[in-house]
């Protein structure tokens, strides 16, 4: 029987309810199932850390990430400490550094859940595809001149043939894999004229090799609209780190809440493992409450399964999440009265009937 060691990481804010919520569903569907065995190993990092430590991760946190299958994530971010000391501190000290290069957020609107679109009427079903190690989070940049009114700063968005290569060959591969095989890639190549402009051809290189996948380019100001007017129109979206943090955030509300959407920050090499968290953050407005919606943490362990080659577990756990979706037994997010301990034992007693 195939064994999974997992580090888990579950931060600040919700991050630590959604993760022990998903330990307790992951571990039942293990025992259910009987089909292969998953060991959680808890990793402190975070503020309370960076508070102790003076330090958000430890030294060595790579290192110690090599020895396990894969992670997963919840949160990091504190109302008390600059977001960019939390998060260069931990989340993008692992991605960009273990060349997670392609984050996969999928999105689609669950049964029983409001897509607040009337344009689209099926809900939604799309893979937004991000590249996740380089771009406007290459790190590049300072400030000098500091507190003077000629101070200045940048922020050097910096782009490699090889980085945009691969993440568009990732996906158009995705795009191949789905029913529609049509992929948008998403660029700002009108005004940013030099990295965007690379990307654009980079792209129509790569669509030689992809001629059963049609494709288009769009800028990224219209694929807002599009999102919104035309949604069925949108099968598969590939851009920069920036532009698909921000149109994954709209993309997941647009499908019905931030709460269930997932993401995969994948080494499609898999010489490193691969780290799996939600789309949101710590939401400080709603933490201690025990209201945070557990589904997007659910569903990144399913990606996770499938990931690590437990396929067949993975779509049980969404069918069974959708399932209880369906039943109605959902968070505030999503229009509903449950708390996040009642998801998770709605969601174990499915599980438990698949035994
Ligand atoms: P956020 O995603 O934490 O919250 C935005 C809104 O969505 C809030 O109203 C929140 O209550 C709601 N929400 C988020 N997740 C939810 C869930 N599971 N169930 C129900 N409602 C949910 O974004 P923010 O407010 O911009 O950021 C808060 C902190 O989190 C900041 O420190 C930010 O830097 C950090 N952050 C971290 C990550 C990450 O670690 N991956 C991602 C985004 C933001
Ligand atoms: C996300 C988050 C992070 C990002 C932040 C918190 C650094 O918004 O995972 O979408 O921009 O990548
Ligand atoms: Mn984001």
């Amino acid at each position: 029987q195939p064994s999974y060691r997992i580090a888990s990481i579950p931060g600040d804010g919700i991050g630590p309810e959604v993760v022990h919520a998903t330990i307790q569903v992951v571990e039942t569907l293990a025992k259910i199932l009987g089909t292969f065995q998953i060991e959680f190993t808890h990793i402190p990092w975070g503020t309370k850390y960076y508070k102790q430590h003076g330090r958000y991760a430890a030294e060595d946190c790579l290192e110690t990430l090599r020895q396990f299958d894969a992670g997963l994530f919840g949160a990091v971010g504190a109302p008390d400490v600059p977001d960019h000391l939390s998060l260069w501190g931990l989340l993008l000290a692992i991605r960009g550094p273990l060349q997670l290069f392609a984050n996969v957020r999928p999105v689609r609107t669950f049964p029983g859940t409001k897509c607040p679109l009337n344009t689209a009427t099926e809900g939604i079903d799309w893979v937004l595809v991000r590249e996740n190690s380089e771009g406007e989070y290459s790190g590049q940049g300072g400030r000098s001149h500091v507190g003077q009114p000629w101070e200045a700063a940048t922020e050097v968005a910096m782009f490699t043939r090889v980085g945009i290569e691969r993440i568009i060959r990732f996906a158009f591969e995705t795009a191949q894999s789905r029913p529609r095989r049509h992929l948008t890639v998403v660029t700002k190549s009108n005004s940013m004229r030099n990295g965007m402009v690379l990307w654009d051809e980079v792209a129509a290189a790569v669509a030689h090799d992809f001629p059963d996948v049609t494709w288009e380019k769009m800028l990224v100001d219209a694929m807002t609209v599009r999102m919104v007017a035309k949604p069925q129109s949108v099968d598969t979206i590939v851009g920069t780190n920036l532009h698909m943090d921000i149109l994954s955030d709209l993309a997941a509300a647009l499908a019905g809440s931030i709460g269930v959407a997932p993401s995969s920050n994948l080494d499609p090499t898999r010489k490193n493992p691969s780290l799996f968290e939600p789309v949101h953050g710590s939401a400080f407005d709603i933490t201690g409450k025990g209201i945070a919606n557990p589904v997007a943490t659910f569903w990144s362990a399913a990606e996770m399964l499938s990931w690590l080659g437990e396929k067949d577990a993975a779509v049980q756990l969404m069918r069974c999440v959708e399932r209880v979706c369906a039943a109605g037994t959902l968070t505030p997010d999503l229009g509903g009265s449950a708390d996040t301990q009642g998801v998770v034992d709605a969601v174990c007693a499915e599980i438990v009937k698949l035994g």
